[in-house]
Order: structure tokens, then C-alpha cells, then sequence
């Protein structure tokens, strides 16, 4: 099978598992993430082909995604067998999607899983890292600010200084370091918008 119609049927099971997604983990996200881990990829000078199939499925066995971690590995084994992928690539795939996740904070020990949590972590930065985190919020019924003088902040800008700004420093590979500081300097960007509107500080300016 050519490498291009295994990616194709990889994107259209992912496409399918992922249609109902409400928590920010959406198949545009898996989508974005198999792009970005291609891009790092090829930069890095890392298997473009394994990395692009781990970036497509790197959200399928989080436990907080499915009830049941065990029969999605099963059947995302199944389909990786049947797309004639070797054991080398499909074991590659698995240590590199095991540690992805960044809430539960584990590095990974291969450059693939490496090159996945970075790309995953960019998702969380930038303009669509903060549509990303509203739209999270809104659907878990949290606040977008609470103002800086309240304690015990549940709200979405809390979530930005409590996770997305320290991501900047957490990425692995140079090349995602690089967009990561952009994405970085567009959330400072924002909360110093999102503080003047909140407080009036530009009242006397117009
Ligand atoms: P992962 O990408 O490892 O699955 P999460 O589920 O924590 O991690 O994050 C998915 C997306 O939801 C990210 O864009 C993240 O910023 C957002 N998110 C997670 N927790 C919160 C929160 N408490 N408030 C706002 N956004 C959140
Ligand atoms: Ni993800």
C-alpha cells in the first residue's frame, strides 16, 4: 500500500471516531496536529510517515477521551495491521502516543513522541490555542475572567496563566520552540487587549 492512501485511510477513521467531539479534541484538532507533526517531522529529520500517523492518532487512547483505552488499542492495532504498517512502525506509533498528553505531564522517550506532544502542545497556543481554551471553557460553564483580585479562579484566563504560558517552555524540538515563541508573544498580545478592555484603561484615548 502507498504511503499516501494509508494516511487517507487513517484520516477517514479518525474523521469518523472524532465527528461528536465537544472538549476541544475535535477531528479539525487531530487534523492540525497530523499537519504540524509532518512539518516538525521533516524539519527535524524525523520519519515523516511514522510521525504523521501518530500525529492522526495521538488522542485516540486518552483516557479521558474514550471509556474504554483498551478496545480503542485493539482495534487502532487492527487497522494499523491491516494497512500492512510493520511491527517497528506500529510500536513506534504506540510509545510515541502513550505519552502525549501534557495534563498528565510525561516525557517521552523517542524523538516521534517527542515531535507529537510538540505539535499537540502548539494546538493549545496561538489563536486557535485561545479559541481552543474558550470554547473548552464555555463548555464546562467556567467564567472567561473573574477579575484579578478574586481568589480560587476557575475561569479561562486563569487556565492561561495556571497552563497555555509555561507550554513555551516545555517544547522539545528547535523547531517548534521557534513557532511556540510566536504563538507565546500573540497570547501576551491578547491578555494585554483582553485587561485594557476588562479595566476601561483605554477610555481616555478616544
Ligand atoms: P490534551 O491536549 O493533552 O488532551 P487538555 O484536554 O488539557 O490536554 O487540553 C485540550 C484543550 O483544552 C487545550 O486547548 C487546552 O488549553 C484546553 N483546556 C484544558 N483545560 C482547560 C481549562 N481548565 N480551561 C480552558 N481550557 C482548557
Ligand atoms: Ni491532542
Amino acid at each position: 500500500m502507498k504511503e499516501k492512501e494509508v494516511i487517507h485511510e487513517i484520516e477517514k477513521y479518525i474523521t469518523k471516531k472524532f465527528a461528536f467531539d465537544t472538549t476541544g479534541h475535535n477531528a479539525e484538532h487531530m487534523y492540525r496536529v497530523a499537519k504540524m507533526v509532518k512539518f516538525l517531522a521533516i524539519h527535524e529529520e524525523s520519519d515523516h510517515f511514522v510521525c504523521e500517523i501518530s500525529g492522526w492518532v495521538h488522542d485516540l487512547i486518552d483516557e479521558k477521551l474514550t471509556d474504554n483505552p483498551e478496545r480503542e488499542k485493539q482495534q487502532m492495532l487492527q487497522l494499523l495491521q491491516k494497512l500492512q504498517l510493520s511491527q517497528q512502525q506500529i510500536v513506534a506509533i504506540f510509545e510515541a502516543i502513550i505519552t502525549v498528553s501534557f495534563r498528565k505531564q510525561k516525557t517521552p522517550t523517542t524523538k516521534v513522541g517527542q515531535i507529537v506532544q510538540d505539535a499537540d502542545r502548539l494546538d493549545a497556543l496561538g489563536a486557535i490555542g485561545i479559541a481552543r481554551a474558550f470554547s473548552y471553557g464555555g463548555s464546562k460553564h467556567r467564567p472567561i475572567y473573574k477579575g484579578e483580585e478574586r481568589t480560587d479562579d476557575q475561569s479561562t484566563v486563569q487556565h492561561f496563566y495556571d497552563k497555555l504560558l509555561q507550554l513555551k517552555e516545555q517544547m522539545h524540538t528547535t523547531t517548534a520552540k521557534k513557532i511556540a515563541n510566536d504563538r507565546h508573544e500573540f497570547l501576551h498580545t491578547f491578555l494585554e487587549q483582553f485587561k485594557r478592555e476588562w479595566y476601561f484603561l483605554d477610555e481616555g484615548n478616544f
